[in-house]
Protein backbone atom coordinates (compact mmCIF):
# COMPACT_ATOMS: atom_id res chain seq x y z
CA UNK A 1 0.00 0.00 0.00
CA UNK A 2 1.43 3.41 -0.74
CA UNK A 3 1.54 6.05 2.13
CA UNK A 4 1.41 9.84 0.55
CA UNK A 5 1.78 12.75 2.75
CA UNK A 6 0.71 16.01 1.63
CA UNK A 7 1.65 18.89 3.24
CA UNK A 8 1.08 17.28 6.58
CA UNK A 9 1.50 19.61 9.62
CA UNK A 10 1.33 19.05 13.28
CA UNK A 11 1.90 21.74 15.78
CA UNK A 12 1.80 21.02 19.64
CA UNK A 13 0.70 24.60 21.40
CA UNK A 14 3.86 26.79 19.88
CA UNK A 15 6.24 24.01 19.00
CA UNK A 16 5.93 22.68 15.15
CA UNK A 17 7.07 19.10 15.37
CA UNK A 18 6.09 18.42 11.85
CA UNK A 19 6.44 21.62 9.15
CA UNK A 20 4.30 21.30 5.89
CA UNK A 21 5.72 17.57 4.89
CA UNK A 22 5.44 15.84 1.82
CA UNK A 23 6.57 11.96 1.15
CA UNK A 24 5.76 9.56 -0.56
CA UNK A 25 6.33 5.98 1.14
CA UNK A 26 6.48 3.02 -2.26
CA UNK A 27 4.32 0.41 -1.70
CA UNK A 28 6.55 -2.68 -0.73
CA UNK A 29 9.47 -0.85 0.29
CA UNK A 30 11.60 -0.46 3.18
CA UNK A 31 11.52 3.36 4.12
CA UNK A 32 13.41 4.78 6.80
CA UNK A 33 12.36 8.10 8.55
CA UNK A 34 16.24 9.12 9.78
CA UNK A 35 16.97 12.31 11.79
CA UNK A 36 18.42 13.56 15.06
CA UNK A 37 16.38 13.41 18.30
CA UNK A 38 13.30 15.85 18.22
CA UNK A 39 12.88 16.19 14.58
CA UNK A 40 9.59 14.78 14.24
CA UNK A 41 9.76 11.44 13.38
CA UNK A 42 7.59 9.52 15.97
CA UNK A 43 4.75 12.56 15.45
CA UNK A 44 4.73 11.23 11.58
CA UNK A 45 4.31 7.61 12.26
CA UNK A 46 2.14 8.22 14.85
CA UNK A 47 -0.25 9.96 12.62
CA UNK A 48 -0.08 7.93 9.64
CA UNK A 49 -1.26 4.97 12.46
CA UNK A 50 -3.76 7.15 13.27
CA UNK A 51 -2.84 7.77 17.01
CA UNK A 52 -2.57 11.41 16.59
CA UNK A 53 -4.35 14.28 14.47
CA UNK A 54 -2.52 15.88 11.89
CA UNK A 55 -3.44 19.75 12.52
CA UNK A 56 -3.59 20.50 8.90
CA UNK A 57 -2.81 18.38 5.54
CA UNK A 58 -3.67 15.07 4.13
CA UNK A 59 -2.74 11.29 4.66
CA UNK A 60 -3.75 9.02 1.74
CA UNK A 61 -3.71 5.34 1.85
CA UNK A 62 -3.35 4.53 -2.42
CA UNK A 63 -6.09 6.47 -3.04
CA UNK A 64 -8.10 6.89 -0.17
CA UNK A 65 -7.89 10.04 2.53
CA UNK A 66 -7.73 8.21 5.62
CA UNK A 67 -8.21 11.02 7.68
CA UNK A 68 -11.96 9.79 8.95
CA UNK A 69 -10.63 6.43 9.18
CA UNK A 70 -9.99 5.35 13.13
CA UNK A 71 -6.79 3.58 14.37
CA UNK A 72 -7.86 0.30 14.20
CA UNK A 73 -9.17 0.28 10.84
CA UNK A 74 -6.46 1.65 9.08
CA UNK A 75 -4.66 -1.96 8.44
CA UNK A 76 -1.80 -0.78 10.11
CA UNK A 77 0.54 -3.11 12.46
CA UNK A 78 3.03 -1.26 14.51
CA UNK A 79 6.02 -1.88 16.49
CA UNK A 80 7.36 0.45 19.47
CA UNK A 81 11.17 0.83 21.15
CA UNK A 82 9.48 -0.55 24.29
CA UNK A 83 8.03 -3.84 22.70
CA UNK A 84 5.11 -3.38 24.66
CA UNK A 85 4.43 -6.96 24.99
CA UNK A 86 1.50 -8.13 26.99
CA UNK A 87 3.98 -9.40 30.25
CA UNK A 88 0.89 -11.68 31.62
CA UNK A 89 0.73 -13.89 28.42
CA UNK A 90 2.73 -16.14 26.63
CA UNK A 91 4.32 -15.47 23.45
CA UNK A 92 1.62 -17.79 21.58
CA UNK A 93 -0.74 -15.58 23.36
CA UNK A 94 0.62 -12.14 22.97
CA UNK A 95 1.18 -12.84 18.79
CA UNK A 96 -2.81 -13.95 18.93
CA UNK A 97 -3.90 -11.38 20.38
CA UNK A 98 -4.96 -9.16 18.04
CA UNK A 99 -6.86 -11.62 16.15
CA UNK A 100 -9.16 -12.28 18.64
CA UNK A 101 -11.45 -9.05 17.49
CA UNK A 102 -11.26 -11.38 14.22
CA UNK A 103 -14.61 -13.08 14.92
CA UNK A 104 -14.65 -14.83 11.80
CA UNK A 105 -11.38 -16.61 12.53
CA UNK A 106 -11.73 -19.53 15.03
CA UNK A 107 -9.64 -20.58 17.58
CA UNK A 108 -7.53 -23.09 15.46
CA UNK A 109 -7.65 -20.78 13.15
CA UNK A 110 -6.07 -18.09 14.85
CA UNK A 111 -3.29 -20.43 16.64
CA UNK A 112 -2.37 -21.94 13.32
CA UNK A 113 -1.60 -17.92 11.98
CA UNK A 114 0.34 -17.46 15.19
CA UNK A 115 2.61 -20.26 14.53
CA UNK A 116 2.72 -19.74 11.50
CA UNK A 117 4.09 -15.53 12.90
CA UNK A 118 6.15 -17.28 15.11
CA UNK A 119 8.19 -19.16 12.22
CA UNK A 120 8.70 -16.51 10.06
CA UNK A 121 10.27 -14.77 13.17
CA UNK A 122 12.13 -17.41 14.29
CA UNK A 123 10.34 -17.63 17.89
CA UNK A 124 8.71 -20.83 17.53
CA UNK A 125 10.79 -22.62 20.00
CA UNK A 126 9.34 -19.91 22.63
CA UNK A 127 5.68 -20.16 22.46
CA UNK A 128 5.26 -21.28 25.71
CA UNK A 129 7.39 -18.35 27.42
CA UNK A 130 6.17 -15.52 28.79
CA UNK A 131 8.56 -11.95 27.57
CA UNK A 132 10.08 -11.81 30.96
CA UNK A 133 11.53 -15.21 30.30
CA UNK A 134 12.80 -13.66 27.13
CA UNK A 135 15.97 -11.96 26.07
CA UNK A 136 15.68 -8.64 24.05
CA UNK A 137 16.07 -9.86 20.61
CA UNK A 138 13.50 -12.32 21.14
CA UNK A 139 11.13 -10.00 22.65
CA UNK A 140 11.59 -7.68 19.59
CA UNK A 141 10.78 -10.26 17.49
CA UNK A 142 7.45 -11.55 19.04
CA UNK A 143 6.54 -7.45 18.89
CA UNK A 144 6.98 -8.12 15.02
CA UNK A 145 4.98 -11.37 15.04
CA UNK A 146 2.35 -9.62 16.63
CA UNK A 147 2.16 -6.48 14.64
CA UNK A 148 1.73 -8.87 11.50
CA UNK A 149 -1.01 -10.93 12.75
CA UNK A 150 -3.48 -9.24 11.06
CA UNK A 151 -1.56 -9.21 7.85
CA UNK A 152 -1.40 -5.46 7.61
CA UNK A 153 -0.57 -3.71 4.68
CA UNK A 154 1.49 -0.98 7.16
CA UNK A 155 4.33 -1.63 9.18
CA UNK A 156 5.29 0.79 11.33
CA UNK A 157 8.46 0.61 13.32
CA UNK A 158 9.65 3.15 16.20
CA UNK A 159 13.05 2.91 16.56
CA UNK A 160 12.95 -0.84 17.45
CA UNK A 161 16.08 -1.66 17.81
CA UNK A 162 17.49 1.00 20.25
CA UNK A 163 17.30 -1.68 23.26
CA UNK A 164 19.22 -4.11 22.01
CA UNK A 165 23.23 -3.97 22.76
CA UNK A 166 25.35 -3.46 19.19
CA UNK A 167 25.69 -6.89 17.59
CA UNK A 168 22.04 -8.05 18.24
CA UNK A 169 20.90 -5.10 16.43
CA UNK A 170 23.12 -5.94 13.29
CA UNK A 171 21.28 -9.09 13.42
CA UNK A 172 17.61 -7.76 14.23
CA UNK A 173 17.77 -4.90 11.34
CA UNK A 174 18.81 -8.29 8.72
CA UNK A 175 15.93 -9.89 10.55
CA UNK A 176 13.65 -7.30 9.77
CA UNK A 177 14.84 -6.77 6.39
CA UNK A 178 14.16 -10.54 5.68
CA UNK A 179 10.97 -10.42 7.17
CA UNK A 180 9.82 -7.34 5.30
CA UNK A 181 11.06 -8.97 2.13
CA UNK A 182 8.89 -11.69 2.50
CA UNK A 183 5.84 -10.05 3.50
CA UNK A 184 6.75 -7.18 1.18
CA UNK A 185 4.83 -5.42 3.41
CA UNK A 186 4.85 -1.60 3.03
CA UNK A 187 7.28 -0.24 5.60
CA UNK A 188 8.47 2.64 7.91
CA UNK A 189 11.48 2.19 9.84
CA UNK A 190 12.15 5.34 12.01
CA UNK A 191 15.28 5.37 13.34
CA UNK A 192 18.49 8.14 14.10
CA UNK A 193 21.13 5.93 13.75
CA UNK A 194 22.13 6.55 10.22
CA UNK A 195 24.35 3.53 9.33
CA UNK A 196 20.73 1.29 10.35
CA UNK A 197 19.08 3.52 7.79
CA UNK A 198 21.87 2.59 5.20
CA UNK A 199 21.99 -0.42 5.45
CA UNK A 200 18.33 -1.63 5.39
CA UNK A 201 15.85 0.66 3.64
CA UNK A 202 15.28 1.15 0.27
CA UNK A 203 14.63 4.69 0.31
CA UNK A 204 15.56 7.15 3.65
CA UNK A 205 13.92 10.54 3.84
CA UNK A 206 16.12 12.59 6.18
CA UNK A 207 14.44 15.30 8.32
CA UNK A 208 15.88 17.80 10.61
CA UNK A 209 13.07 20.48 12.42
CA UNK A 210 10.20 18.52 11.52
CA UNK A 211 11.39 19.38 7.59
CA UNK A 212 12.58 17.08 5.24
CA UNK A 213 15.69 17.71 4.02
CA UNK A 214 16.09 14.95 1.40
CA UNK A 215 14.82 11.91 0.10
CA UNK A 216 16.69 9.35 -1.57
CA UNK A 217 18.06 5.74 -2.12
CA UNK A 218 20.39 5.10 0.56
CA UNK A 219 24.09 5.22 -1.66
CA UNK A 220 22.49 8.18 -3.36
CA UNK A 221 21.99 10.28 -0.01
CA UNK A 222 26.09 9.33 0.66
CA UNK A 223 27.16 10.31 -2.85
CA UNK A 224 25.26 13.60 -3.60
CA UNK A 225 23.98 15.20 -0.27
CA UNK A 226 21.58 18.21 -0.92
CA UNK A 227 23.05 20.21 1.62
CA UNK A 228 25.62 20.38 4.46
CA UNK A 229 23.25 18.67 6.83
CA UNK A 230 22.79 15.98 4.79
CA UNK A 231 26.44 15.40 3.93
CA UNK A 232 27.03 15.85 7.73
CA UNK A 233 24.62 13.46 9.34
CA UNK A 234 25.68 10.30 6.91
CA UNK A 235 28.69 8.77 7.09
CA UNK A 236 31.51 7.48 9.44
CA UNK A 237 34.03 9.17 10.38
CA UNK A 238 31.92 12.13 9.61
CA UNK A 239 33.06 14.74 7.03
CA UNK A 240 35.09 17.51 7.17
CA UNK A 241 33.66 20.75 6.62
CA UNK A 242 36.26 23.67 6.26
CA UNK A 243 35.15 27.01 6.47
CA UNK A 244 36.72 29.21 3.89
CA UNK A 245 35.96 31.86 1.09
CA UNK A 246 36.77 31.49 -2.87
CA UNK A 247 39.43 33.67 -4.13
CA UNK A 248 41.44 33.88 -7.64
CA UNK A 249 39.12 30.85 -8.66
CA UNK A 250 40.78 28.69 -5.56
CA UNK A 251 39.49 27.23 -2.12
CA UNK A 252 41.62 29.54 0.62
CA UNK A 253 41.45 27.94 4.05
CA UNK A 254 42.87 30.86 5.92
CA UNK A 255 45.78 31.26 4.52
CA UNK A 256 46.13 27.75 2.34
CA UNK A 257 45.11 27.72 -0.71
CA UNK A 258 43.46 24.39 -2.06
CA UNK A 259 42.52 23.90 -5.63
CA UNK A 260 39.35 22.21 -6.62
CA UNK A 261 37.53 22.53 -9.57
CA UNK A 262 33.91 22.92 -8.12
CA UNK A 263 34.54 26.53 -6.96
CA UNK A 264 35.05 27.82 -10.55
CA UNK A 265 31.93 29.07 -11.16
CA UNK A 266 31.31 30.40 -7.60
CA UNK A 267 31.83 33.98 -7.22
CA UNK A 268 34.72 35.81 -5.94
CA UNK A 269 34.71 36.40 -2.19
CA UNK A 270 31.83 34.66 -1.26
CA UNK A 271 32.02 32.52 1.94
CA UNK A 272 31.96 29.07 1.54
CA UNK A 273 32.30 25.63 3.10
CA UNK A 274 33.96 22.46 1.78
CA UNK A 275 32.94 19.04 2.75
CA UNK A 276 35.79 16.27 2.70
CA UNK A 277 34.86 12.04 3.42
CA UNK A 278 38.14 10.60 4.69
CA UNK A 279 38.12 8.36 1.21
CA UNK A 280 38.24 11.45 -0.65
CA UNK A 281 41.94 12.48 -0.14
CA UNK A 282 45.17 10.92 -0.43
CA UNK A 283 48.72 11.48 0.00
CA UNK A 284 49.99 12.64 -3.72
CA UNK A 285 51.89 10.78 -6.28
CA UNK A 286 55.22 12.05 -6.74
CA UNK A 287 53.95 12.50 -10.53
CA UNK A 288 50.47 14.67 -9.93
CA UNK A 289 50.35 18.33 -9.10
CA UNK A 290 49.15 18.63 -5.43
CA UNK A 291 45.96 19.87 -4.74
CA UNK A 292 47.07 21.30 -1.18
CA UNK A 293 49.45 20.84 1.15
CA UNK A 294 49.62 20.68 5.00
CA UNK A 295 50.87 19.09 8.02
CA UNK A 296 50.19 15.80 9.55
CA UNK A 297 49.18 16.38 13.48
CA UNK A 298 48.70 12.83 14.54
CA UNK A 299 47.66 9.08 12.41
CA UNK A 300 45.86 6.04 14.07
CA UNK A 301 44.47 2.81 13.35
CA UNK A 302 40.68 1.26 13.95
CA UNK A 303 40.37 -1.87 12.80
CA UNK A 304 41.94 -2.54 9.59
CA UNK A 305 41.62 1.22 8.83
CA UNK A 306 44.64 3.50 8.87
CA UNK A 307 43.96 6.75 8.90
CA UNK A 308 46.36 10.24 9.38
CA UNK A 309 44.61 13.75 10.42
CA UNK A 310 45.72 17.23 8.96
CA UNK A 311 44.56 20.64 9.86
CA UNK A 312 43.19 23.11 7.41
CA UNK A 313 42.12 26.69 8.88
CA UNK A 314 41.89 25.03 12.28
CA UNK A 315 39.44 22.39 11.51
CA UNK A 316 40.53 18.61 11.63
CA UNK A 317 40.39 16.77 7.74
CA UNK A 318 40.76 13.10 8.00
CA UNK A 319 41.95 11.09 5.32
CA UNK A 320 42.55 7.01 5.15
CA UNK A 321 46.16 5.83 4.47
CA UNK A 322 46.74 2.97 1.64
CA UNK A 323 50.75 3.34 2.69
CA UNK A 324 52.53 1.83 5.53
CA UNK A 325 51.77 4.26 8.65
CA UNK A 326 55.49 4.09 9.73
CA UNK A 327 56.28 6.28 6.75
CA UNK A 328 54.75 9.11 7.90
CA UNK A 329 55.68 11.40 11.22
CA UNK A 330 53.54 13.88 13.00
CA UNK A 331 54.75 17.86 11.86
CA UNK A 332 55.59 16.30 8.21
CA UNK A 333 54.70 18.37 5.57
CA UNK A 334 52.55 16.39 2.91
CA UNK A 335 50.91 16.75 -0.27
CA UNK A 336 47.63 15.98 -0.53
CA UNK A 337 45.09 15.31 -3.91
CA UNK A 338 41.37 14.78 -3.99
CA UNK A 339 39.99 11.98 -5.66
CA UNK A 340 37.24 12.25 -7.79
CA UNK A 341 34.35 11.75 -5.42
CA UNK A 342 33.48 12.92 -1.77
CA UNK A 343 33.71 16.35 -1.93
CA UNK A 344 31.32 19.13 -1.77
CA UNK A 345 31.01 22.92 -1.77
CA UNK A 346 28.51 24.22 0.94
CA UNK A 347 27.36 28.02 1.17
CA UNK A 348 28.51 28.88 4.76
CA UNK A 349 24.74 30.99 5.64
CA UNK A 350 22.14 28.41 4.59
CA UNK A 351 24.22 25.00 4.29
CA UNK A 352 22.84 25.03 0.53
CA UNK A 353 25.32 22.59 -1.72
CA UNK A 354 26.95 24.49 -4.47
CA UNK A 355 28.67 21.92 -6.02
N1 LIG B 1 2.62 15.42 23.00
C1 LIG B 1 3.47 16.42 22.75
N2 LIG B 1 3.30 17.63 23.28
C2 LIG B 1 4.14 18.65 23.01
N3 LIG B 1 5.22 18.54 22.22
C3 LIG B 1 5.47 17.34 21.65
C4 LIG B 1 4.61 16.22 21.89
N4 LIG B 1 5.11 15.16 21.20
C5 LIG B 1 6.20 15.61 20.57
N5 LIG B 1 6.43 16.92 20.83
C6 LIG B 1 7.51 17.75 20.28
O1 LIG B 1 7.49 17.62 18.87
C7 LIG B 1 8.81 17.52 18.35
C8 LIG B 1 8.96 16.22 17.57
O2 LIG B 1 8.85 15.13 18.45
P1 LIG B 1 9.01 13.61 17.98
O3 LIG B 1 8.68 12.75 19.15
O4 LIG B 1 8.22 13.40 16.74
O5 LIG B 1 10.57 13.54 17.64
P2 LIG B 1 11.45 12.27 17.19
O6 LIG B 1 12.08 12.66 15.89
O7 LIG B 1 10.65 11.04 17.23
O8 LIG B 1 12.59 12.27 18.31
P3 LIG B 1 13.32 11.01 19.05
O9 LIG B 1 14.39 10.54 18.11
O10 LIG B 1 13.90 11.65 20.27
O11 LIG B 1 12.28 9.98 19.36
C9 LIG B 1 9.74 17.65 19.53
O12 LIG B 1 10.15 18.99 19.62
C10 LIG B 1 8.87 17.28 20.72
O13 LIG B 1 9.31 17.91 21.88
MG1 LIG C 1 10.73 9.30 18.42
Amino acid sequence: MQIRLENLLKKFNETTAVDHVNITFQEGALTALLGPSGCGKSTILNMIAGILPPTDGKIYFGENDVAEVPMEKRGVGMVFQNYSLYPHMTVLQNICFPLESKKELKKAARIERAKELAKLTRVDELLSRRPGELSGGQQQRVAIARALAKEPEILLLDEPLSNLDARLRLEMREEIRRIQQETHVTAVFVTHDQEEAMSISDEVVLLKGGTVQQVAAPQTLYDNPSNQFAATFLGNPPICIVNGIVQSGRFMAGNTPVRWDGVKHVEEGRKVALGIRSEALKLSNTNEEADFEATIQSKYIIGRDALAVVELNGQPVRFYLTEDLDCLSDGDLVSLTFRNKGVFLFDCETGARLS
